[in-house]
């Protein structure tokens, strides 16, 4: 069977664990250097089985020799944001966090393919790739499958219509200049835009950009996990499967939509080679600048890496 390791058993990768299972994707093993607390999420998640009928096992572990063999890792690890804060000043402590998690994963799981929950996720999909030297069609983030989501929830609630009949699509950062586009968010195919009046339209995309701070602000000591948990078992359970999913979610960007030596989100299509493909959409004049605008957000982000570009990226 293949095996999902999951780092980080706070609440986002035990949601994470929780979704995996109950999708009966492949076995789990739940990483957090803190004693007992990956072993304690593992136990208690597996004690459902018998009323869940799982057939496949969740386990824990604080060593990260255990992810030996790992077909897909999912990087839930780092600090989340506290009411006030911006994705972005997570930056500094999670980039710690990350390189040390980049030094395991490239000994024990080099081949892996990786799902990076860790704010800001569009820059450290990126440093990942650049400075982790994993393969670009290997790492994810999980934002854009998280905001399309919450898109598609808000239009069923709006609309009083089931949210299984909702598509949507997000572009960008995952920041509070994420491109959201109206004509690509649908109930059974039908364009919100031909039914919702354009005030209503707006408030469901004002919504979506806020979702995250929403909840920050809701919760005061910390941030979503369930919907980011779902999130992170759709991309990985395409993966493992190779169920060819269209998703959305920042990946490396060598020149689609204008945009090179960058990681954001995009429509791709997932299998069990990773990122299979990107997925262009013709956009419009005015969508491609507001595609730019999110881009600089992360491309400013990017630059206080102070990253070494590799030859090819000029
Ligand atoms: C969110 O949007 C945690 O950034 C994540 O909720």
């Amino acid at each position: 069977m293949k095996k999902i390791t999951i780092i980080g058993a706070g609440s986002v990768g035990t949601a994470a664990a929780f979704y995996l299972a109950e999708k009966r994707v492949a076995n789990i093993l739940m990483i957090d250097i803190e004693k007992g607390r990956a072993k304690g999420k593992a136990l208690d998640l597996m004690e459902a089985a018998p009323i869940r009928s799982y057939d496949v096992h969740v386990d824990g572990s604080d060593e990260f020799r255990d992810m030996e063999g790992s077909d897909v890792i999912v990087v839930a690890a780092g600090v989340v944001r506290k009411p006030e804060m911006m994705r972005l000043d997570l930056l500094e402590k999670n980039i710690e966090v990350v390189d040390g998690i980049i030094t395991q994963i490239r000994k024990y799981a080099p081949k892996a393919f990786l799902v990076v929950l860790t704010e800001p996720v569009d820059t450290l999909v990126y440093y990942f790739i650049k400075k982790g030297g994993f393969n670009r069609r290997k790492v994810m983030g999980v934002s854009g499958v998280l905001d399309s989501t919450r898109l598609r929830q808000f239009i069923a609630e709006e609309m009083d219509v089931s949210s299984v009949d909702t598509t949507a699509i997000v572009l960008g950062g995952h920041h509070d200049y994420m491109v959201i586009l109206p004509r690509y968010a649908r109930v059974e195919g039908i364009p919100i835009t031909e039914l919702l009046p354009p005030d209503k339209v707006e408030r469901l995309v004002g919504r979506t950009r806020k979702a995250g701070t929403e909840i920050v602000q809701a919760l005061k000591t910390g941030s979503a996990c369930n919907a980011l948990g779902a999130a992170v078992s759709e991309i990985v359970e395409a993966v493992i499967r190779d169920v060819r999913r269209i998703v959305c979610g920042p990946v490396y960007l060598n020149g689609e939509y204008g945009q090179k030596d960058i990681c954001l989100g995009v429509p791709v299509m997932l299998g069990k080679n990773g990122v299979e493909k990107v997925i262009e959409l013709d956009l419009t004049l005015s969508e491609r600048e507001s595609l730019d605008k999110s881009a600089a957000v992360v491309r400013n982000t990017v630059q206080s890496l102070g990253l070494e570009k590799s030859k090819e990226e000029g």
